[in-house]
């Protein structure tokens, strides 16, 4: 983590938002939208995803966006893949970090990526050795993403035992990072601090402990809250919360990047983000996505008298 910083903050909103919109964002704005969330001091941006193209349309744009954004300075680009083939396209890339994705949940994982989750897990560690052995990615690390740990929408409830376990076999297959997802909402704050009390304690000496969180049902910032009791420093996020879920029509998507950086700056934890500035770089998804609801709090409110960011102290 940036040693300026206490909390790291993570923009996906190029990545989970945007895949869910059918709307092509042009390439060059997304370009001008990386340029302007890093130039607010914002510290990692997951930009596209490498999946096949006719699958997922909106990252046909995939090489380029990552070429562009890896000359943007001061900011981790990071990527997801689903698969071998996703890594390969991306190593050859020199990205800094890519995102894998798992579900703990066998059905979702079948329906997402076509496999099991035992699968998976032996598809991640031929990543690992292929990193290992690529010329441009020495230096790129791995972080393993688990999705529906709190809760999926096909199976219902989710056994943390199961997430735990999860966890634990991608630490041992050697990811760098692991994410603990609420994919689609379900998370409640007392469950969330359970869970993250357990991974922190028994894997949080090994590898990074991230968390992402959806606010499909109104809670996400009060997960994000728990989580930060447990221990976690690393959160995902979306601008203005792009980013709908396919199963809860109306419901807002990610947390919203704006009123997280908003809530840890009042806590007293720096960020390293400029959050006025952070709140113009909405309108380039604004302009970009006419007919995409934008949400945050933050951004219609404004600051309060006298507020003070934790970072403004530096
Ligand atoms: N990038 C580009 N092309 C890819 C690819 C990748 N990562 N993975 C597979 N392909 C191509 C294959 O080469 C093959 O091409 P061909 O038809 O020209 O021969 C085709 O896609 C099918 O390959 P296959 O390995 O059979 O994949 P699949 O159809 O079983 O799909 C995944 C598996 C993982 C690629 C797909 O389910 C996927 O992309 N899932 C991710 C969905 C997602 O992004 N969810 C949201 C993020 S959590
Ligand atoms: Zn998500």
């Amino acid at each position: 983590m940036r040693p300026d910083i206490d909390v790291e903050v993570r923009e996906v909103g190029l990545r989970d938002g945007l895949q869910s919109v059918s709307t092509f964002f042009p390439t060059r704005e997304k370009i001008a939208w990386v340029r302007a969330e890093a130039a607010c001091g914002m510290p990692e941006i997951e930009v596209c995803s490498f999946v096949p193209p006719k699958l997922i349309p909106q990252f046909t744009d995939a090489l380029e966006v990552v070429a562009a954004s890896l000359e943007v300075p001061d900011v981790i680009i990071a990527a997801l893949t689903p698969n071998l083939k996703g890594a390969l396209r991306g190593f050859d890339t020199g990205v800094h970090k890519l995102n894998y994705v798992t579900s703990v949940s066998e059905s979702h994982n079948q329906s997402n990526v076509r496999r099991s989750t035992a699968e998976s897990v032996e598809d991640f560690r031929r990543i690992v050795e292929a990193r290992d052995q690529h010329p441009q990615a020495a230096n790129t690390r791995l972080g393993a993403g688990l999705s529906t740990v709190w809760g999926c929408s096909i199976e219902g409830a989710v056994d943390p035992d199961a997430s735990m376990d999860l966890a634990r076999r991608f630490v041992e297959a050697g990811a760098d990072e692991i994410v603990l997802c609420d994919t689609v909402g379900y998370a409640n704050p007392t469950e969330v601090k359970a869970l993250l009390t357990r991974v922190v304690g028994e894997l949080g000496d090994d590898v990074d402990i991230a968390a992402h969180f959806h606010d499909t049902r109104g809670l996400g910032l009060a997960n994000v809250f728990a989580a930060l009791e447990a221990g976690v420093r690393r959160y995902d996020a979306t601008l203005g919360g792009l980013g709908g879920c396919p199963y809860a029509p109306n419901a807002t998507g990610n947390i919203v990047m704006d009123d997280l950086v908003f809530l840890l700056e009042g806590a007293g934890l720096k960020t390293g983000v400029d959050l006025d500035k952070l709140v113009e770089v909405r309108e380039i998804v604004a302009r970009n996505l006419p007919d995409e609801s934008l949400y945050g709090m933050y951004a219609l409110a404004g600051a309060p008298k006298g507020f003070q960011p934790a970072s403004r102290h530096a």
